[in-house]
C-alpha cells in the first residue's frame, strides 16, 4: 500500500515536517544561543540591560507598574530567582498562589515585551531565609547542601524539573515563544567549591549536566562558576565587572549581578550607591566587550513575613534600586541608568560587530573604539583619576571628562552621555503622616504550655524543635534554692549566664523580665549575663529564643546551629556554680498568640484584648483603621517600638526592629573594595529601619485590623501610618 497523499498530492510526513519548520519560524518563537560576542536572538547579537525584581518581594498588584517602569528605564530583560521554600512549604505541597505566581509574574513580563532570565539556582542566597531551601529539605535523612550527595541531588534536580516543566507547559521559553531567554542553575558556588573539594567539583559539575538535560531550548548560566562546563555560560557578579572574561573564547561577556547598592542589616547602616558609580561601572563592562548587565537590585522590595535571611537581614529589601521599596522612582538614579541605556543602545550595532581597540588618551585616559566593517563606530573615552577631571583630545575633538567618568560617544564624535554627569531631576521621596491608632492589647504569658509542649533532659537545637514554623522557641526550666542561701555578696545577686548560638533571646525569671541579649550580623552567637532576683523554693527560668532569619549563605549554612545550646548556669550562691544545662527544660514552640492565630481577622477574637498601657514586654496589640484615601504607597513608622512583627488583615508585614540601631564604623562615602567602588552609608546610630510598607492592595477602604506583637517593650501609642510621596 503507498504512503497516503495529500490534495495537493504532498505525502503528509512532508506536510507536517513543513507545518513544523514553519512554527519554527514563527517569530513568536525565538531561538536563542550565543556566540563569542553576546546572546543571539533570532541569530541577531544583543546587548542586553536586564534588571532583578523578585516576584514574592512586591505583590502581584504591583507587579505590571514595576514591569512597565523597567521597560520605561530601557531595560529589555527581568531576572528573578526562583524561591523554593516559597514554593513548597513541605515536601510535595506546592504553592504557586498570590506573590509566588511565578508564571503571572513570566506572563506579566511578556506582556510588557519583555525578556526574562530565570534563576532556578534553586540555592539563591539573595538574603532569603535559608537561601531559598525548605528548611524541611535539612531534615531529609542524610542530606548534605550543595555537595556529591545522593538526596540533595535528588530534592534539588526534582525541583529544578518542577520549575522548567511547568515553565515548557506554560510555553515561556523563548524556545516555544514565550519570555525566558536564560536560565541559571546554582548560584555563585566557585567560591564553595573551592573549599568543598572532589564531591564540590563534581556537584557542580553534575548540576550543569542536569540542568542541560533539561532541554530548555535557551542557554543556562552559573554566575561565579570559573569552570561552568560548556555549553553553560559563566558570568560575572559585583561592583565593578570590567575585569572578568568567560571561561572560553566562544562565549559571551555576561554580568548577571550589578550591584546597584547594598542590603540592609538591623543593626547596620543603610547602604547607597550613587548613580554615577554604577554607570561608570556599567560604561567600564560595556566598553571592555560586556553584552549583558543585569542590576542587582532593579527593585529590590521587601521581605514580607519571615522570608529575610540573615539572621538580622532588615525586613525592607530596599537596596538603594533604581525603583524604591515601594515601587516609586528613585531619581535620579532611575533616569540617569535610563540615559545611559539609550547611549549603550546607539552603539549597539557598532558594538555587536566589532571589537574595542584601545589607545591611551593620557596617564588615566583611554578611549575605547569599536569599528564595524560596515562603517558602524561608536567610542567610550574614560577618565580612571578618581579625583581629577580631565580635557582629552580623541579624532581631533576636544572632550572633558570629569574624575572618575566614562563618556559616551555613539558616531564617534558626539559624546552623548557621561557618566558623571546626572541630567535627571534629584527627587527625594518624603514620608507624611497619614493617620495614628487606638490600641488594644493582650500579654503572651510567659508559661502558656499547651499539648504541644514536652520536657527533654538538656538544651536541644532550635531548629530542630521548630522547623522554622515560629522565629520563637521557649526554653524553660525550675531551680530550687535552699531557704539557707544568701541571695546578696557584695550587694549583688547570683548570676545567670546563658550562651546561645543566636539569634536574640528574652530572660524571665519567674514571669518578670530580666534582660534581652542579641548578636549581629557579623556573629549571631551571645551571652546574656544577668544579677536575677530569685527566691528561697521553686524559681522558673523562662528562656525566649528568637530567630531573626536563617542563614542564606556560607559553607554549609545548613549545619550551622540556632538557639540555647548552652551552658547556662546559675554562679553567686552558696554552693558556688550550678549547672543548668543537663536538667530538664520544657520546650514550646512558638507564641500562644500565634496558636491561636490572633494575628488573622478571624483568630483575634479567641482572646480577651483589655487597655494598652504599652512598654510591655510580649505584647500584642492590634488597632483597627481606615485606608487614607489616594494611591500614594503606604508605610507603618515603628520608630516608637522595640523589636516583633506586624500583620495587617492577616498578612505579614515583616519582622520589625527599630530598636537595633546602626553602630560601629558608620556613615559618610568611600571609594574602597577591590575595584575602588564607591559606596555610602546612612543612618549611623538611627534605626537600621524605622519604616515598614502595607501594600495598598492588603487593604480594605475601611476597618483593617493592624497587629503587632512586641517583644521587648516599646511604645505602640508612637506607631503612625505614612505616605511615601515624592
Ligand atoms: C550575591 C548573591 C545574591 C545576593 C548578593 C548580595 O553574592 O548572588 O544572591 O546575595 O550577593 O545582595
Amino acid at each position: 500500500m503507498g504512503s497516503k497523499r495529500t490534495p495537493l498530492g504532498v505525502g503528509y510526513g512532508v506536510l507536517v515536517l513543513l507545518l513544523v519548520a514553519l512554527w519554527a519560524l514563527t517569530p513568536a518563537n525565538a531561538s536563542v544561543s550565543y556566540d563569542r560576542k553576546a546572546i543571539t536572538i533570532n541569530g541577531q547579537r544583543r546587548i542586553l540591560i536586564s534588571g532583578s525584581i523578585h516576584y514574592p518581594r512586591s505583590t502581584p498588584e504591583m507587579w505590571p507598574d514595576l514591569i512597565q517602569k523597567a521597560k520605561d528605564g530601557g531595560l529589555d530583560v527581568i531576572q528573578t530567582y526562583v524561591f523554593w521554600n516559597g514554593h513548597e512549604p513541605s515536601p510535595g505541597q506546592y504553592y504557586f498562589g498570590d506573590r509566588y505566581d511565578l508564571v503571572r509574574f513570566v506572563k506579566l513580563v511578556k506582556q510588557a515585551g519583555l525578556y526574562v532570565n530565570l534563576r532556578i539556582g534553586p540555592y539563591v542566597c539573595a538574603e532569603w531565609n535559608f537561601g531559598g531551601f525548605p528548611v524541611w529539605l535539612k531534615y531529609v535523612p542524610g542530606i548534605s547542601f550543595r555537595t556529591d550527595n545522593g538526596p540533595f541531588k535528588a530534592a534539588m534536580q526534582k525541583f529544578t524539573e518542577k520549575i522548567v516543566s511547568m515553565m515548557k507547559s506554560e510555553g515561556l521559553f523563548a524556545s516555544q515563544g514565550g519570555p525566558i531567554i536564560l536560565s541559571q542553575v546554582e548560584n555563585e558556588f566557585g567560591p564553595m567549591e573551592s573549599v568543598g573539594g572532589a564531591p564540590a567539583k563534581s556537584y557542580a559539575y553534575w548540576a550543569a549536566k542536569m540542568a542541560v538535560g533539561l532541554n530548555t531550548g535557551v542557554p543556562w548560566v552559573m554566575c561565579k562558576q570559573d569552570d561552568a562546563p560548556d555549553p553553560v555560560i559563566n558570568t560575572c557578579n559585583g561592583f565593578y565587572c570590567d575585569y572578568f572574561s568567560p571561561n572560553a573564547p566562544y562565549k559571551p561577556t555576561m554580568w548577571t549581578e550589578a550591584w546597584t547598592g547594598w542590603f540592609t542589616a538591623f543593626g547596620g547602616p543603610v547602604p547607597h550607591r550613587p548613580v554615577e558609580d554604577l554607570a561608570f561601572a556599567v560604561a567600564r563592562f560595556i566598553q571592555k566587550g560586556g553584552s549583558f548587565v543585569n542590576y542587582y537590585m532593579y527593585h529590590g522590595g521587601t521581605n514580607f513575613g519571615r522570608t529575610a535571611g540573615g539572621p538580622f537581614i532588615a525586613t525592607s529589601y530596599d537596596y538603594d534600586a533604581p525603583i524604591d521599596e515601594y515601587g516609586l522612582l528613585r531619581q535620579p538614579k532611575w533616569g540617569h541608568l535610563r540615559d545611559l541605556h539609550k547611549a549603550i543602545k546607539l552603539c549597539e550595532p557598532a558594538l555587536v560587530s566589532a571589537d574595542p581597540t584601545e589607545m591611551a588618551l593620557g596617564n588615566y585616559e583611554k578611549a575605547h573604539i569599536f569599528k564595524s566593517r560596515s562603517g558602524a563606530c561608536a567610542a567610550f573615552l574614560a577618565n580612571y583619576h578618581p579625583a581629577t577631571s580631565a580635557r582629552v583630545t580623541f579624532n581631533g575633538l576636544h572632550y572633558d571628562l570629569p574624575a572618575w567618568s566614562i563618556s559616551i560617544l555613539p558616531d564617534c564624535k558626539t559624546a552623548v552621555f557621561n557618566t558623571a554627569k546626572v541630567a535627571a531631576p534629584t527627587l527625594p521621596a518624603k514620608m507624611t503622616w497619614a493617620g495614628k491608632f487606638s490600641w488594644k492589647s493582650y500579654n503572651e504569658e510567659t508559661d502558656a504550655y499547651d499539648d504541644n509542649s514536652f520536657t527533654k533532659d538538656g538544651l536541644y537545637e532550635q531548629l530542630s524543635m521548630t522547623w522554622d514554623k515560629s522565629d520563637y522557641l521557649w526554653y524553660t526550666t525550675y531551680v530550687e534554692i535552699g531557704q539557707n542561701e544568701q541571695f546578696l555578696r557584695n550587694g549583688q545577686y547570683p548570676v545567670l549566664n546563658i550562651f546561645s548560638a543566636g539569634h536574640a533571646l528574652h530572660v524571665f525569671i519567674n514571669g518578670q523580665q530580666a534582660g534581652t541579649v542579641y548578636g549581629g550580623l557579623d556573629n549571631p552567637k551571645l551571652t546574656y549575663s544577668g544579677n536575677v532576683k530569685l527566691w528561697a523554693g521553686k524559681n522558673k527560668i523562662s528562656i525566649l529564643s528568637v530567630a531573626v532569619g536563617l542563614p542564606n549563605v556560607g559553607n554549609h549554612f545548613e549545619t550551622w546551629n540556632t538557639g540555647v545550646l548552652g551552658p547556662v548556669t546559675l554562679t553567686g550562691l552558696n554552693e558556688g556554680r550550678r549547672d543548668l544545662t543537663w536538667q530538664k527544660w520544657t520546650y514550646q514552640i512558638g507564641l500562644r498568640g500565634e496558636a491561636l492565630n490572633i494575628h488573622s481577622l478571624s483568630g483575634s477574637s479567641s482572646v480577651e484584648w483589655g487597655q494598652a498601657y504599652g512598654k510591655q514586654p510580649l505584647t500584642w496589640y492590634k488597632a483597627f483603621f481606615n485606608a487614607p484615601p489616594g494611591n500614594d504607597p503606604l508605610a507603618l513608622d515603628m520608630g516608637s517600638m522595640g523589636k516583633g512583627q506586624i500583620w495587617v488583615n492577616g498578612q505579614s508585614i515583616g519582622r520589625y526592629w527599630p530598636g537595633y540601631k546602626a553602630y560601629g564604623s558608620c556613615g559618610g562615602c568611600s571609594y574602597g573594595g577591590t575595584y575602588n567602588e564607591k559606596k555610602c552609608q546612612t543612618n549611623c546610630g538611627e534605626s537600621s529601619q524605622r519604616w515598614y510598607h502595607v501594600p495598598r492592595s492588603w487593604l480594605n477602604p475601611t476597618g483593617n485590623l493592624l497587629v503587632v506583637f512586641e517583644e521587648y517593650g516599646g511604645d505602640p501609642t508612637g506607631i503612625s501610618l505614612v505616605k511615601r510621596t515624592i
